[in-house]
């Protein structure tokens, strides 16, 4: 019997996303009698009924190109602006569900939207996701769709930073995505050579990396690459950030709650231009001249690497599989050199930082980076 397949792309665009909806279309068709339909910009389109029939035309084409052929938007379900209001908007998605005769979602995202499909899954819908984001940070898979491509770019910027840094003997701190979690600093500092390494998970101590930094120096090395996740946190930030945390969860005084909240909020606001901050603090400190570089955006646009296109395409076909199957409220995960369903319920809320006691990071400290500890 033939089924309805709806698919949408939530969340910050990877690439590998198009390799993924090829992935999943094209054996629907081929292998299995699967009918696929698209919806526009993420949950949005889901709402609006903004869809596409994708067939073999559409879908042709697509393997090497970034971004997503369905747009994207980090819209959530139950928390939606419309009207100039945030409301519920999952009763109306789950209609559009029904117009179309669906007997399954399926969502590719990072983990907001593994959480906002499970919103869906809670309304009764059959979803099934795939775990994309260059962030490297959902839980139960090994890695996810876009982080390998996003690897190579920060990388390669390192690697073009190395040279400009050396002949001008500066320090250059290059801000790098993954929001809390550092697989991309890590994993592109290690791979580029910083001389420096800030995670979110290790809160950083100024004066120790300025002391790494000249002893660098009188060792005849007169510059620096100072690779900082864009989370990475100071020690003395972190403490106070602890210290309001707990204040507030142990207030039951309502006044003074809502003052603990402001001081939070306050206190996030004053954290926004960490990286910046740190740089200035490194000249202060080294006497040396220092530039920043935020790689931003190029870390996730573009073409897809040779491998996440195999990831794209693993992921996407094995999610027909399992439609085919009938096996629904599961994540795609990736295990190795497989692909294995694990059940949402194990990938929401939940998030994959680097643990510190990880082979990276010892594979760091090593080779005599400092890790800001
Ligand atoms: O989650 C992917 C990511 O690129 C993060 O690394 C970054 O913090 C965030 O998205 C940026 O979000 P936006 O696209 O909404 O600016």
């Amino acid at each position: 019997m033939t089924k309805n397949v709806g698919v949408l792309t939530a969340g910050g665009d990877t690439p590998g996303l198009n390799a993924a909806l090829r992935g999943l279309g094209k054996s629907a068709m081929y292998k299995y009698d699967l009918q696929l339909v698209g919806f526009y910009d993420g949950f949005r389109g889901l709402l609006h009924d903004r869809s596409i029939l994708l067939d073999d035309s559409s879908l042709s084409g697509i393997l090497t190109i970034g971004g997503t052929i369905l747009g994207t938007s980090r819209d959530k379900p139950n928390k939606m602006e419309v009207g100039g209001k945030l409301q519920d908007m999952r009763d109306a998605m789950v209609e559009t569900y029904h117009k179309h005769h669906l007997d399954v979602l399926v969502c590719m995202g990072g983990g907001g939207t593994q959480k906002n499909a499970y919103s869906l899954m809670e309304k009764g819908l059959n979803i099934i996701t795939l775990p994309k984001t260059i962030d490297n940070d959902i839980a139960n898979t090994d890695v996810t769709l876009g982080y390998d491509t996003a690897l190579g770019i920060a990388t390669e910027a390192i690697d073009r930073l190395h040279s400009t840094a050396h002949s001008h003997h500066r320090i250059v701190v290059v801000e790098i995505m993954g929001h809390n979690a550092g697989w991309l600093a890590l994993g592109s500092g290690i791979a580029g050579g910083a001389d420096v390494i800030l995670i979110p998970e290790i809160p950083y101590d100024e004066e120790l990396i300025a002391q790494a930094i000249l002893e660098r120096s009188r060792s005849g090395k007169h510059f620096s690459i100072v690779a900082i996740s864009e989370g990475a946190i100071s020690k003395r930030a972190k403490k106070r950030e602890t210290e309001l945390l707990e204040e507030k969860r142990n207030e039951t005084d309502k006044e003074k709650k809502r003052k603990l909240k402001k001081a939070l909020e306050e206190f996030y606001a004053s954290q926004t231009n960490r990286s910046q901050e740190l740089l200035q603090e490194l000249e202060r400190l080294t006497g040396l001249e220092s530039r920043m570089t935020i790689l931003g955006y190029v870390q996730r646009g573009g073409t897809p690497s040779a491998r996440d296109r195999l990831l794209g395409s693993m992921i996407g076909g094995s999610a027909a599989d399992l439609i085919a199957e009938g096996k629904y409220g599961v994540m795609v995960a990736i295990k190795g050199q497989e692909t294995k369903p694990v059940d949402l319920e194990t990938v929401v809320d939940k998030r994959k930082l680097v643990p510190v006691d990880h082979l990276w990071i010892n594979t760091a400290r090593r080779v005599g980076t400092c890790l800001g500890d």
